[in-house]
């Protein structure tokens, strides 16, 4: 087969969230805020939080397994493992590394990525690069946050917006399949913008000492309207130019996979794109934002829940700290 029949199929789609429940009116019992406020300013209801001894690694396995049933494949199969989280086990080793281990995997190729919310559809266009570039067929890619340990409880500004769990997908190789798939994977950064979302410490510039402890400085610290209007900025641009390379109009994507921050950026988003609102999947209501695992997720349950049928364009969206951004088109296999 030539290379120009060679496509990347999303083959498989799992993911997992924590069975513990924590909704804005048990938030509101903690710190002053309100259901009221939550669900307007956000849309968010509820969001899982895992368990004390579950790690962000535990809930990539799972999401992995479900993957790799669907894909129909078995763990020996997989050549490739990149995890994307902002909130890995440890600093070191990777949390891929210890999935591999979990999964019983080969000896393979496995690292993290950290480009925070928009981490899965870089992985996306990694592993796709990596899978051309190479003889491997099968990437397993795993977006997994475990928020709720970054989380400042104290900060109502940031801890009302986030939740835990994990998405994964397997990414394959395809000469059966030919102008299917992943058709293009576009991110891009901008790192003068750092500050308006961060965690300052736990890294190499400032350890963990008791002062920064004491200064809180190992949460996630967000400037919360600033962040609101470069996403939109970001996503509103980097969609038009998917579908102007690809020559497509807003009419003919049937479903767009966003990151599923608030459902304010999406109904802007959706507004001034003038994308319908119900091409927009959304499932924030239940798990708010999960980072790197928020795109993952919301795909597999719209595709099990049949919102996405073969022959569709299907749009991934998302952007998060750095700041960073990315956009993927695929035409469902
Ligand atoms: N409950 C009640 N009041 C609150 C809460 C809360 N949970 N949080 C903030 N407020 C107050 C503020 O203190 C402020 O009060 P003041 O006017 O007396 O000072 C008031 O509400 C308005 O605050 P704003 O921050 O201006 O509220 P805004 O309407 O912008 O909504 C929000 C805040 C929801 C954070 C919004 O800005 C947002 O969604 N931003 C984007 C966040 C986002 O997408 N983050 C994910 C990034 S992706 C990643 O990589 C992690």
């Amino acid at each position: 087969m030539s290379a120009s029949n060679t496509s990347l199929i999303i083959r498989g789609l799992g993911s997992y969230t924590p069975s513990r429940i924590l909704t804005n009116d048990e938030i509101s019992k903690f710190v002053d805020t309100s259901d009221e406020w939550i669900l307007t300013r956000s849309g968010i209801s509820e969001r899982r939080i895992a368990a004390k001894d579950e790690a962000c690694s535990d809930m990539a396995v799972k999401a992995a397994h479900e993957a790799i049933k669907m894909a129909n494949i078995t763990p020996e199969d997989i050549d490739l493992l990149i995890v994307a989280t902002m909130t890995p086990d440890t600093i070191t080793p990777s949390t891929a590394c210890l999935v591999q281990n979990k999964l019983g995997l080969r000896q393979i190729p496995s690292f993290d990525v950290g480009a925070a919310c928009t981490g899965f559809i870089y992985i996306l266009g990694i592993g796709g690069d990596m899978l051309k570039a190479n003889s491997y067929r099968n990437a397993l890619l795993i977006g997994a946050e475990k928020l709720s340990s970054i989380l400042d409880w104290q900060d109502r500004s940031t801890c009302v917006l986030f939740g835990d769990g994990a998405g994964a997908a397997v990414l394959s190789r395809s000469d059966s399949t030919p102008g299917r798939g992943i058709l293009g994977t576009y991110m891009e950064a901008d790192g003068s913008d750092a500050t308006i979302l961060n965690m300052p410490g736990g890294g190499s510039n400032c350890p963990a000492t008791i002062d920064s402890v004491n200064d809180r400085m190992h949460y996630l610290k967000m400037a919360g309207r600033e962040v609101f209007k470069a996403a939109v900025s970001v996503m509103d641009k980097s969609t038009r130019e998917i579908l102007e390379r690809f020559n497509l109009s807003a009419d003919d994507i049937s479903c767009i996979i966003p990151h599923q921050a608030n459902l304010r950026i999406i109904d802007l988003l959706s507004t001034r794109l003038g994308i319908k609102k119900d091409k927009f999947f959304v499932n924030l209501d239940r798990y708010g934002n999960t980072s790197a695992a928020s795109v993952p997720l919301a795909l597999d349950e719209a595709f099990r829940n049949g919102r996405i049928k073969s022959g569709d364009y299907v749009l991934l969206m998302a952007f998060g700290a750095g700041l960073t951004w990315a956009t993927s088109l695929i035409k469902w296999q």
